[in-house]
């Protein structure tokens, strides 16, 4: 594929929620030209909207100019099927975080690019070796990972996998760089860098909630009041989602062979069993109340 600094690069999102949708708006904020598809109707319109919603509100604020952000929004398209991307240079896959899933989108949109198309993954801890297994081009796969919530994040690991070639590492790279990212690249690992060296504190918080030591806000209140922390770590995974953090945390401690530092609790599964899966549902390790300016616990 051609230079990623050509104006008319153009992406293809899979997946239009927390991450499609904030890889969506850096992506037009740059100038690209996006096409988000979900397989859920009406979820890349609605993607499509809050972010129109989100620019024009910085616009109220003096942040943005009514033509930046007009700018923006008429570079993101809802592609109303899968095979509306088959002219993309690059397509960013941000679905759900399951290995066979992301296996059967990867097998289908390789029927449906062309072999110089670059598929990345989002995924937040499934190697990518794993996802491209099984493809016939698996040269042209790698791992993009974002942060969330992705137009404050900066971080972005680019990911190669056994058989992904330097030119499409340097892509991604390149690709990171245009939308305003700092990317690392990072070995094909469980967790990669920052899910794997990170985890412990997510791990360490649920394991002092297990103990019965302290209550999420408390435990929150010290890290972000005290320790200097951007979110405690309760408030960090309601913001990720139980349904991504879970799974990840499950992930990665199954990877290390059951390393007890790394493993989650039985409280962390049973929100995820009862759909509490943080702000996205309303509750997870805290209410978030309609009118709500703080979360409780
Ligand atoms: P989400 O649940 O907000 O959005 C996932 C979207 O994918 C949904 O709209 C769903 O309808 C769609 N989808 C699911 N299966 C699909 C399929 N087969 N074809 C088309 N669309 C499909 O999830 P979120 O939080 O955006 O996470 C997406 C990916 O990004 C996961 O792999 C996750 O591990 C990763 N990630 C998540 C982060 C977070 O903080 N939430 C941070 C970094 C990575």
């Amino acid at each position: 594929m051609g230079n990623t600094n050509e104006a008319r690069l153009t992406l293809g999102i899979v997946g239009a929620g927390a991450m499609g949708s904030g890889i969506a708006q850096v992506a037009a904020a740059a100038g690209i030209n996006v096409h988000i598809f979900d397989m859920r109707a009406d979820a890349a319109a609605n993607s499509r909207n809050d972010v129109a919603k989100r620019l024009r509100k910085r616009v109220d604020e003096g942040k943005l100019t009514a033509d930046e952000a007009e700018t923006t929004i008429a570079c993101l398209n809802v592609a109303d099927r899968i095979e509306d991307l088959a002219a993309c240079d690059v397509i960013v896959e941000a679905i759900v975080e399951n290995l066979d899933v992301k296996r059967e989108l990867f097998k289908a949109l390789e029927g449906i690019v062309s072999e110089e198309t670059i598929l990345a993954s989002n995924t937040s801890s499934l190697p990518i070796g794993a996802i491209a297994a099984g493809l016939k081009h698996r040269q042209r796969v790698g791992g993009l990972h974002f942060f969330n919530p992705v137009p404050l994040m900066r971080l972005v690991e680019v990911i190669p996998g056994p058989d992904t070639t330097d030119a499409v590492v340097e892509t991604l790279v390149a690709l990171g760089k245009r939308l305003g990212r700092d990317p690392v690249v990072v070995r094909d690992t469980p967790g990669f860098l920052v899910n794997l060296g990170g985890r412990a504190y997510t791990t360490e918080a649920l394991a002092i909630l297990h103990e019965n030591v302290a209550t999420p806000a408390q435990i929150d209140a010290v890290m972000r009041d005290c320790c200097g922390f951007r979110m405690g770590p309760f408030e960090l995974m309601d913001l990720t989602g139980i349904d991504v953090n879970f799974p990840v945390t499950r992930f990665v401690h199954e990877s290390f062979f059951g390393d007890p530092r790394l493993r989650s609790t039985p409280y962390h599964r049973y929100l995820l069993e009862t759909g509490q899966l943080g702000r996205k549902t309303g509750r997870g390790f805290y209410h978030y109340g309609e009118g709500a300016q703080k979360p409780s616990a």
